[in-house]
């Protein structure tokens, strides 16, 4: 049997919002030959607040339901998917599963090969931090390195609704990053352990800056989740052949796709360098097959 259609088959992108279409935005800046569907778990967001089983329970759901479509490989933009439900996942799946954890480990490791000194602050959503999943692989990539972790469960609304940028913004990361004060590892860099935290990357930045009474760069795993991707569709002769009529760009949400398309234009744009494909509406449990 010829490998042409599944060579063809798009790349399945899963978050619990809009953030993650930010990863999906680097994906088809890195990849443009493939093709994405992605899917946006809007009505459920935030994950990062709920239990594990239940993020394993609509993570299973969406990741499904890609496969139903056709994809390829799933890749969990989403961290506190990934952080709980990556390896359930690779275990059920038909198709390889990506996450953001390793990724984000990758960007450390760029990071410390420039000669980054310090402990690394993972950002990220309660329910990553609770699953420990940076906390293990950064210790095991980097040992003796110091690691913090710190939930910031009011990022991810502000993105949701678009106040990323507004004053209100730089209080409450003030508010959030005060625990970064106490920490006894002086702070060398932070990683940005969540969809939604690069989209607040102004305020995060100005906010530890104010904090730690210095900069820090900022690390995120999206450019290295794409390298991955390609390292492992090329490893399985699964890269999309170049050439031909542009890859279709499927985008979906279970919430109000109008709302969704104004909170990603810009950032899609500024990435990818084209305007945002529609983005349809779409129920997942119906579809999820079981
Ligand atoms: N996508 C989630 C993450 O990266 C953030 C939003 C949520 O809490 O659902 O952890």
């Amino acid at each position: 049997m010829s490998d042409l259609p599944l060579r063809g088959a798009p790349i399945g992108v899963f978050d619990s919002g809009v953030g993650g279409l930010d990863v999906a935005a680097e994906l088809a800046r890195a990849l443009p030959h493939e093709a994405l569907v992605y899917i946006g778990d809007t009505a459920r967001v935030p994950y990062g607040t709920r239990t594990a089983e239940e993020v394993l329970r609509f993570t299973r759901e969406a990741a499904r339901t890609l496969v139903g479509m056709g994809v390829k490989a799933v890749v969990l933009a989403c961290n506190t998917a990934s952080a709980v439900a990556l390896e359930a996942l690779r275990g059920e799946l038909p198709v390889p599963v990506l996450g953001m954890v390793s990724a984000g480990v990758e960007a450390v490791g760029e990071w410390a090969a420039g000669g980054g000194r310090g402990a690394v602050l993972v950002l990220a959503t309660p329910g990553t931090v609770r699953a420990e999943a940076y906390q293990r692989a950064l210790a095991a990539a980097h040992p003796g390195r110091a690691v913090h972790a710190l939930a910031c469960p009011l990022f991810v609304p502000l993105v949701e609704e678009g106040w990323a940028a507004r004053p209100i913004s730089a209080l409450i990361t003030a508010e959030q990053l005060r625990g970064v004060e106490a920490l006894e590892a002086p702070v060398g860099a932070a990683l940005l352990g969540c969809t939604h935290y690069p989209l607040m990357r102004g305020a995060i930045g100005a906010g530890l800056t104010s904090v730690l009474g210095r900069e820090v760069p900022l690390l995120d795993g999206a450019r290295a989740v794409a390298r991955q991707l390609e390292a492992l569709l090329r490893a399985r002769a699964l890269l999309a052949p170049p050439g031909g009529a542009p890859p279709a760009r499927a985008l979906h949400t279970t919430s109000d796709p109008a709302r969704v398309a104004a909170l990603a234009a810009q950032f899609w744009r500024a990435r990818v360098g084209e305007p945002l494909p529609p983005i349809a509406p779409l129920t997942l449990s119906a579809l999820a097959p079981s």
